[in-house]
C-alpha cells in the first residue's frame, strides 16, 4: 500500500455460511479498491450487492472470507482481515469511525452522553468532550432540550443525527458511512454534507455508502460499483 492511501482492499471476497441452513450466502466476490487519505469512496450497486457487508469487514465486524484489507493505522499498516480482537479495539478507538444506518439505543444513555463518548474515550476531559459534543449536536439541530435524554424516543430523523454526530466528533483519519442521510430532510443533509466536506477537508478518509445521488456527487471522488450477487447456493 502507498504511504499517501489511507485503506486498500485487495480482493475481499465474504461468502455467509447458515450451517444450520446449509446454505452458503455469497456477498462479495473480489472486491478491490486504494483510496487516498482526503478523498471520498462511494460504494454504490444494488439492494444485497453487499454494500453494508463491505463496510462491516472495514470495521472489523465481519471477518472477510478471503482477500486482505490494509489500513493506515498508528504510523503502521494493519491487516483487518487478519487482526486480532485487541488490534481491532484499538484500531476502532483510534483510527476508524464507523455510522451504522441505524443507531442502537440503550435506555438511560443520554444523546450527550453517546456523542461525547468518543472524545471521552480518546482522553480529552469529560467537561470539554461535553461541550464539543453539544456544539455539534447544536449545529445539526438537536434541541438542546433533548441533549439529556436517551435517544429511545428520538425521531428516526433525530437518531441519525446523533449517530452522525458521534461518529464525526472525534475526526477519525477513516470515517465509514453507511447511508447517514437516508432518513434525513434536505436542509439537516446539507449540514451532514458539509460536516463530511470538512472531514475531507482535514484529511479524513471517507468510505460512504450515500441514499441519494445529490449527496453521492457532493462527496464522492471515486465510485465503487458493486454488481448484483448471484442468489445463495444451496
Ligand atoms: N449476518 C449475515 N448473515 C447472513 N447473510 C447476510 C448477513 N449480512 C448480510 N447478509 C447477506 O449478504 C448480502 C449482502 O447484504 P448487504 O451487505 O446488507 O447488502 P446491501 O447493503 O448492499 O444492501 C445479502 O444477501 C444479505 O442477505
Ligand atoms: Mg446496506
Amino acid at each position: 500500500m502507498e504511504r499517501s492511501h489511507a485503506v486498500a482492499a485487495e480482493k475481499v471476497s465474504k461468502t455467509f455460511i447458515l450451517h444450520n441452513l446449509r446454505s452458503r450466502i455469497p456477498a462479495l466476490r473480489d472486491v478491490s479498491f486504494a483510496l487516498p487519505f482526503g478523498e471520498c469512496l462511494a460504494v454504490s450497486g444494488p439492494s444485497g450487492a453487499g454494500k453494508s457487508t463491505l463496510l462491516r469487514c472495514l470495521y472489523g465486524n465481519c471477518l472477510a472470507s478471503s482477500g486482505s484489507i490494509l489500513v493506515s493505522h498508528l504510523g503502521g499498516i494493519l491487516d483487518v482481515a487478519l487482526a486480532s480482537p485487541r488490534e481491532i479495539l484499538a484500531l476502532r478507538e483510534r483510527t476508524v469511525s464507523y455510522v451504522s444506518q441505524f443507531l442502537r439505543v440503550i435506555p438511560r444513555v443520554s444523546a450527550l452522553e453517546i456523542v461525547s463518548a468518543p472524545l471521552a474515550k480518546s482522553g480529552l476531559a469529560p467537561g470539554e468532550a461535553r461541550e464539543k459534543a453539544a456544539a455539534l449536536l447544536a449545529r445539526l439541530n438537536i434541541p438542546s432540550r433533548l441533549f439529556a435524554l436517551p435517544p429511545m424516543t428520538f425521531s428516526g430523523g433525530e437518531r441519525q443525527r446523533v449517530n452522525i454526530a458521534r461518529g464525526l466528533v472525534r475526526e477519525a483519519p477513516i470515517i465509514l458511512l453507511d447511508e447517514p442521510t437516508a432518513s434525513l430532510d434536505r436542509a439537516n443533509r446539507r449540514i451532514a454534507v458539509d460536516l463530511i466536506v470538512e472531514a475531507k477537508g482535514r484529511g479524513a478518509a471517507v468510505v460512504g455508502i450515500f441514499h441519494d445521488r445529490e449527496v453521492q456527487e457532493a462527496l464522492a471522488d471515486h465510485v465503487l460499483e458493486l454488481p448484483a450477487v448471484p442468489c445463495a447456493e444451496g
